[in-house]
């Protein structure tokens, strides 16, 4: 039997509802703050995702799902958003038509990681991304989007935090003297952290081996070391999120896996889904735009784990999602009004009702048990003594009352039901 391919999950419709309530909570939230939707393809060439989240990150490094196409050319299947924004910011001469544009997403992305609870190859982001001011006021609002989605939710176990990573000078000098400090230690840290050394020393601090952690722990930290304006700007961040009354806490080791990032960068974790705990990550890249052949233009933005979000919010058991219901279940009482059914459930379901019948040649007893399966809240009786003299019975299903209308009369029988 042909299987879903490792790493990646079918959605079946006994889980869609709660898919449903996450994507409206965050189409509405992002709509009350005025961003817009913009939907990008799936794949892109492989050299965006190279030149803006970096060689050396694990993602391009190594998680990318790329090939050559038949025209030669190497795609690759997007391992996140922020990259293809941008490029379609940029396409589009988005910030021409625009000082500032604020965006929201919601896709499915692809990185071939090693699966776990809350980690898949093929998963769903919804982020944001403004792009066009470097006002702080969008950090913190981004911040906010992203905790005032988890709190819609029903989630209470979550932790912000936040850190700065500075401009590249700034960080530049500050990993010259991180080096030093690792420059005796190298010996004791584990084969990893080693090679990170050379490629991407920050993430030293992401490292889960305790001897490294133990090494890490009196490491120099960037904060101390970043530039006055990104000092400034980190405590205005600060001073916005306790004004928005969003708990938080600096992290100065937080250093995230993507090599955009300049000044604020955050995350959001949950205390109840494992090791996979980050929720959402996000913070400013004020270079990127202009990195992948824009005009300057500053840029921050989020992106959360829907997979992720959800499974927080089965282990806190935050979500209350009603059964499904049909508002109308026809039942035949007479195997040749068939035709009849068919052209009676149109005309409840253009009037925006649920309606259901029986497709299967069913007995009465069986179309009422579907009935109750499908929890209508009212059946619709077709046929019998009744049918002859233009008749038809509709009965409330949590009531028990039934009621005879004409079968002319259509439009009383959807003002009963909508009622
Ligand atoms: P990221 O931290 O790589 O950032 O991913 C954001 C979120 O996507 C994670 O916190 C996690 O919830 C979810 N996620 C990532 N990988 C997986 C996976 N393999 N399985 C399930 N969920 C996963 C970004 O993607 C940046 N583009 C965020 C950003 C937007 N920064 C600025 N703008």
């Amino acid at each position: 039997m042909i299987k879903a391919i490792t790493g990646t999950k079918d959605i079946l419709p006994s889980e869609i509802s709660k898919w449903y309530l996450l994507e409206t909570t965050v189409r509405n939230i992002f709509i009350n703050y005025n961003y817009k939707e913009i939907r990008t393809p799936v794949f892109e060439e492989t050299l965006l995702f190279a030149r803006s989240i970096g060689e050396e990150t694990d993602i391009v490094g190594k998680e990318m799902y790329s090939f050559v196409d038949r025209s030669e050319t190497s795609i690759t299947l997007k391992p996140e958003m922020t990259a293809g924004v941008v490029r379609a910011f940029i396409e589009h001469s988005l910030g021409k038509q625009q000082s500032l544009n604020k965006l929201f997403y919601i896709a499915p992305m692809f990185r071939q990681e090693r699966p776990q609870a809350g980690r898949l190859r093929q998963f769903h982001q919804f982020g944001g991304e403004a792009l066009g001011s470097k006002s702080m006021a969008l950090d913190a609002e981004l911040i906010g989007i992203a905790f005032f989605i988890l709190k819609n939710m029903g989630l209470k176990d979550l932790k912000v935090k936040i850190n700065s990573m500075g401009i590249p000078k700034a960080r530049a000098s500050y990993k010259i003297k991180l080096r030093e400090y690792l420059e005796d230690k190298k010996s004791d840290l584990s084969e990893d952290s080693r090679k990170r050394l050379e490629t991407n020393i920050l993430r030293l601090f992401d490292s889960k081996v305790e001897s490294d952690m133990k090494i890490m722990k009196n490491a120099p930290l960037l904060i101390d070391y970043i530039d006055d304006e990104s000092k400034n700007d980190f405590d205005k961040v600060q001073e916005l999120l306790t004004k928005l009354n969003i708990p938080y806490e600096v992290d100065p080791t937080l250093v995230r896996g993507l090599d955009y990032y300049t000044k604020t960068t955050f995350e959001i974790l949950s205390g109840k889904v494992g090791s996979q705990s980050a929720l959402v990550g996000g913070g400013r890249y004020d270079l990127l735009v202009e990195q992948l052949g824009g005009d300057p233009t500053p840029g921050v933005g989020f992106a959360a784990g829907i997979e992720r979000i959800l499974l927080a919010c089965e282990n806190e058991n935050s979500l209350k999602i009603p059964a499904d219901k049909i508002d109308l279940y026809i039942v035949r009482l007479d195997q040749e009004l068939t035709s009849e059914v068919v052209y009676l459930a149109l005309g409840f379901r253009m009037k925006n009702l649920s309606v259901d019948f029986d497709y299967l040649d069913r007995s009465v007893k069986a179309q009422m048990r579907e009935a109750n399966k499908l929890n209508a809240r009212y059946v619709l009786f077709l046929g019998g003594e009744e049918y002859k003299f233009g008749k038809v019975n509709l009965k409330n299903m949590e009531s028990g009352e039934q009621k005879e209308f004409s079968l002319k009369d259509v439009d009383e029988m959807i003002k009963a039901i909508s009622l």
